[in-house]
């Protein structure tokens, strides 16, 4: 998910109920589960992804007839890969079924990508964190961490990798966006083994096309089907314990929009790499901007600059707490000084467009979300407070969509069985939101409008004291 500049919100506020429980990750990749060992060795070394990152650029009509290196299932979406024998190797199924917790009975899950803290240009007035701390207590704190933390949320993020090298391998256009959602969740339940709010999916599957940047996924009678021509944003969760995994990447099938996804994907490998322990709000965004604008993209003979959607923010994430106060920019000269601190998780996402680079509220609203402290309003209808226990018990303060509330399990088999649709909800949910309980999210769209493009790439990382643990990095992105 995206987090939007609100002004007063972002610029000065105060980190909220994050600071109860750091959480620290380590992510890995593939070759993940030997380098545990190594940890304190290693934490830094590793190149920056982006190095590594190889650029598929074949033409999409062509990609059938390309050798296949390794691989059972090739996606025909372009930068995607699709390579299912990603989760194979693990004894995973094709089409995947089996838990992702039973693939690996010893509970350690693959590391995510280890890369060393970005280095503040301010530097801090009582030397910092990083300074104040020795090597030993850094050590022993990952030690007692790892297995309560680490392991939980480097679980969630395989179970991330695993849905989308599968969602990777079905999305082609043609495909309903509805049926793409439904199978991507249905998935992801699946390998997350859905156990109500302890553990499943993070949040709604956006989806969203071309000059829509974020917080699009259908309704129920949205029969809107992806277009060969069309850039899509697919941003998913998982979670487990409330540590959510925030991941997304872009699809497109037409190569005319690689100069756009490769100066997204680029940007976002720049945030990445400039987090850290001590690092400021404000010098990621400079950071990030100078990357991104450093591209441009010819659409029908016309060049055009990619610019940030600079009201788009990464942000700090919390337990069951999406965004948990603090936003990163892709932009700079905001100003905010607050540092990065060990522990925290943060999804860093960068967004850029053909267009304006300026997103706005527009269009039916699919995402839905509880306040984090919501108010006690007495609430008169019996409906909004039917919806309203129905939502403190299946999603609490986890991001929902509508089209949840009208599958028969409404949202989770394991709470509710197949007695938890939420018939005829428009109304009572429209009285949470007036209410001030539940907050609604709707499309950000670029200002310019139709015609435009947006990108987005993101991933999930964890601030250990040791080293920066990408976690939700794979081999697709
Ligand atoms: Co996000
Ligand atoms: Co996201």
């Amino acid at each position: 998910m995206a987090s939007l500049v609100s002004s007063d919100l972002e610029g000065s506020g105060a980190p909220s109920g994050e600071s109860a429980a750091p959480i620290v990750h380590e992510v890995s990749g593939d070759k993940a589960d030997k380098e545990e060992d190594g940890e304190d060795g290693e934490e830094g070394d590793t190149a920056p992804a982006g190095a590594a990152k190889k650029k598929k650029k074949k033409k999409n009509n062509n990609s059938k007839k390309k050798k296949k290196p390794f691989g059972t299932v090739v996606a025909e979406g372009r930068m995607l890969g699709g390579f299912t024998d990603y989760y194979t190797k693990y004894g995973q199924t094709e089409p995947p079924t089996k838990a992702v917790g039973d693939l690996f009975k010893n509970g350690e899950f693959p590391l995510g990508e280890v890369q060393k803290h970005g280095v503040t240009k301010y530097p801090c007035p009582d030397g910092g964190w990083q300074a104040r701390t020795t090597e030993e207590e850094k050590k022993e704190k990952e030690r007692l961490e790892r297995p309560q933390l680490y392991e939980k949320v480097r679980h969630a993020a395989e179970v991330h990798r695993q849905v989308r090298r599968y969602a990777q391998s079905f999305i082609k256009p043609g495909i309903e966006l509805a049926d793409m959602c439904e199978r991507l969740e249905n998935t992801n339940r699946l390998l997350m083994a859905e156990k109500g709010l302890e553990q499943g999916v993070g949040f709604p599957t956006g989806c969203s096309i071309n000059e829509v940047a974020a917080h699009y996924t259908p309704n129920n009678g949205d029969r809107t089907v992806l277009q060969h021509g069309d850039v899509m944003k697919v941003d998913f969760g998982t979670q487990i314990e409330g540590r959510i995994i925030d991941c997304a990447w872009t699809v497109s099938f037409d190569e005319k929009y690689d100069p756009l996804l490769a100066a997204v994907k680029a940007a976002t490998e720049t945030g990445i790499r400039a987090a850290g322990i001590d690092v400021c709000m404000e010098e990621i965004g400079e950071q990030i901007q100078e990357t991104m604008e450093s591209h441009e993209i010819e659409l029908n003979g016309k060049t055009y600059p990619i610019k940030c959607c600079r009201n788009l923010n990464g942000h700090s994430i919390g337990p069951y707490q999406i965004h948990a106060g603090k936003s990163v920019p892709i932009v700079g000269g905001g100003g905010d000084r607050r540092r990065m601190v060990e522990g925290e998780f943060y999804a860093i996402e960068t967004f850029g467009s053909s267009g304006d680079g300026y997103v706005v509220e527009k269009g039916e609203c699919s995402h839905y979300m509880k306040e984090f402290n919501a108010p006690h309003r007495p609430l008169k209808s019996a409906k909004a407070k039917h919806l309203l226990s129905h939502i403190n018990k299946t999603f609490s303060t986890l991001a929902f969509c509508r089209r949840w509330l009208d599958r028969e399990d409404g949202g989770s088999m394991f709470l509710n069985g197949t007695k938890g649709r939420q018939d005829n909800h428009l109304a009572a949910l429209n009285e949470l939101v007036s209410h001030g309980i539940v907050n609604e999210y709707p499309p950000l769209v670029d200002t310019a409008g139709v015609g435009c493009y947006v990108a987005q790439y993101e991933h999930t990382l964890l601030l250990r004291p040791t080293c920066k643990e990408v976690l939700s990095r794979g081999d697709d992105y």
